[in-house]
């Protein structure tokens, strides 16, 4: 499964990057306005520490803003994917996007039948909306299952794009719901790899090894 970090903080991505487990990034309007940045100029400096897929939101509503926003934002580097909301207007530019191979990420889906309209307007990425599904009572697992069922039945290469996550919890779901990626807040993706029985192990380990003289063997 990819890991996308789900932040518009170049500090937080790049301190992350070195250890080779993030494969791209995902950015929101919302994410970009508590960066304070200028959109294009941090979208351009997530892609110069990012070589993977990095998302960049359209604030557009209407099909030719769309399309013209997101041309722009492709013009910053090749490895922009276009993100676009799971509106008429955004799968109608989705779909002219995938006839130029422009990759997209439809966002904001919060249902199965959003998620199958993405498919066929021939999405890259889908991106279900779990923890927010969640917040309005419903279960954002279940719709991940779902998806992957239809997608599965139908062949669509669409790629599961699980987002809102908001616990080590929901990765886990993700991965077991055969999600393609899963984008996290940096504060999640430092827990991924995290357990209190390593780190209480690896101190018996070390003290083990002080106590019977070890030294050091380079
Ligand atoms: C991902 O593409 C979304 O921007 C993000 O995961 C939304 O998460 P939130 O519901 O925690 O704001």
């Amino acid at each position: 499964m990819q890991i996308f970090l789900d932040t518009a903080d170049t500090d937080e991505i790049r301190q992350r990057m070195q250890a080779g487990l993030v494969d791209g990034v995902t950015t929101n309007p919302s994410l970009i306005a508590k960066s304070g940045a200028n959109i294009l100029e941090r979208i351009e400096a997530i892609c110069a520490v990012v070589d993977g897929p990095v998302s960049a939101e359209v604030v557009a509503t209407d099909l030719d803003g769309m399309l013209k926003e997101g041309r722009r934002l492709r013009e910053i580097a090749g490895n922009v994917v276009v993100k676009l909301p799971l509106t008429q207007a955004g799968l109608a530019c989705c779909a002219r996007f995938a006839e130029e191979d422009i990759p997209t990420n439809v966002t904001l889906c919060f249902s199965l039948n959003q998620a199958l309209m993405a498919a066929k307007a021939n999405a890259t990425f889908i991106s279900p909306f779990v923890g927010r599904v969640e917040d309005a009572g419903g279960d954002g697992i279940e719709l991940l299952h779902k998806i992957r069922a239809v997608y599965d039945a139908f062949g669509y290469e669409t790629q599961i794009l699980a987002a809102s996550l908001r616990s080590t919890a929901h990765v886990e779901a993700a991965a077991l719901a055969g999600c393609d990626a899963a984008t996290l807040p940096p504060k999640i993706f430092d827990q991924l790899a995290s357990h209190p029985q390593t780190d209480s192990g690896l101190e018996t380990f070390l003290s083990d090894w002080k106590a019977s003289g070890g030294a050091s063997f380079v």
